[in-house]
């Protein structure tokens, strides 16, 4: 039987989210600086210790890989990473999440080097908005980069808006609308205090899932279902559509107590909880070791009693994590 990893509260990390880059060509007010610097390259894993930390986790028994930046289309030789991780064994679900920019580009060598899924960025349907918000990005080629997916032949492809009070929460229904008539799924995600964005304040910002579910309720009756992606979502369907409607909500509907996942920072850092710092250092067992798998294994079942039981995020605008959401892609 293959091996598990199991932490203290007997929860199985079946998850691994793994960033491939802090870099991004979007900064998005809510998870970035406007003047962010970024990792010397030198400090990032290497394609090849990227592709073998993957192995060891579908080794233990991970199912899910996520691969998340940053932006992960920005990171040269995507493809590559992409195909190698595709071909290993046990892995039932092969993901990215991605701001969709670089989707015109890459959709067609994604999806045929295994990714099976896609989760796209998308906080406004307004283009001067949508710019103001994540700083540098261009909506149009959002959409087109969507649509490139969708002809690849992406399925079940899933929109994620995080919604701040004041900024987007007035769209909420348009996100909706618009996923409804291109058939994708979406997620509204609560903000959590990452990083000192230094945009707002996330105490002013902060918009509970519960109003966000009210307002689509107003158009649009939704029946909460089991479905599940193995991720933090709690989705709801609709009697008149396929698409599935899901809410992230740290803050207002805490989801610890059923963590299955761990991350892996851009710089090779395995980090057990998003909201917590304990973390072990794989770059320096896969550059000590290089090409070993075994070490690398080990020192990832040793991390596991280090997860915490739970993140403690609050809403009153402090910044509680000083690391910013490109480390770790969400
Ligand atoms: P699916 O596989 O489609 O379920 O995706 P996902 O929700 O697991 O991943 P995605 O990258 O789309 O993340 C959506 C949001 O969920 C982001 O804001 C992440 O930061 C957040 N998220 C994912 N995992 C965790 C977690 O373990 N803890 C917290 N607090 N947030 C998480
Ligand atoms: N809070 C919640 N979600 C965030 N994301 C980035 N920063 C934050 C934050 N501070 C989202 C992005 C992307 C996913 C990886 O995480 O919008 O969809
Ligand atoms: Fe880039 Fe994603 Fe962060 Fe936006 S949320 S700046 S797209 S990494």
């Amino acid at each position: 039987m293959t091996q598990q990893l199991v932490d203290n509260f007997q929860r199985t990390v079946r998850y691994v989210r793994l960033s491939i880059t802090d870099r991004c060509d979007f900064r998005c007010v809510y998870c970035m600086s406007e003047d962010m610097t970024f990792l010397p390259r030198s400090q990032v894993l290497t394609l090849e210790e990227l592709a073998l930390v993957a192995r060891a986790f579908t080794e233990l028994g991970v199912e899910k890989i996520r691969l998340t930046g940053g932006e992960p289309l920005v990171r040269r030789g995507i493809e590559k990473l992409v195909a190698d991780i595709g071909e290993l064994d046990g892995l039932s679900d092969f993901a990215m999440t991605t701001n969709g920019a670089g989707l015109g580009k890459y959709a067609r060598a994604l999806h045929a080097g295994g990714l099976n899924r896609l989760n796209i960025s998308l906080d406004s349907l307004d283009p001067e908005r949508f710019r103001r918000l994540t700083r540098t990005g261009d909506l149009q080629r959002v959409i087109d980069g969507i649509h490139a997916a969708q002809d690849a032949g992406f399925e079940r492809i899933k929109l994620n808006a995080v919604i701040l009070r004041g900024r987007n929460d007035d769209e909420v229904l348009d996100l909706v609308n618009f996923a409804r008539r291109e058939r994708l799924d979406i997620s509204f995600i609560e903000e959590m205090p990452l990083g000192d964005v230094s945009d707002h304040s996330r105490g002013e910002t902060y918009c509970s899932s519960d109003d966000v579910q009210r307002w689509i309720e107003t158009a649009y009756s939704l029946t909460p279902t089991t479905e599940t992606t193995l991720g933090p979502s709690r989705y709801f369907v609709m009697p008149d559509s396929p698409v599935r409607v899901g809410f992230i909500s740290p803050h207002s509907h805490n989801f610890c107590d059923t963590c299955n996942r761990v991350r892996v920072t851009a710089e090779g850092r395995l980090l057990l909880c998003l909201g917590n710092e304990h973390s072990v250092d794989l770059r320096e067992v896969l550059r000590r070791h290089p090409g070993e798998i075994e070490p690398l294994k080990q020192r990832i079942i040793d991390a596991m009693p280090l997860k915490p039981e739970r993140h403690h995020f609050s809403t009153d605008g402090d910044v509680q994590i000083v690391r910013f959401m490109n480390m770790t892609g969400g």
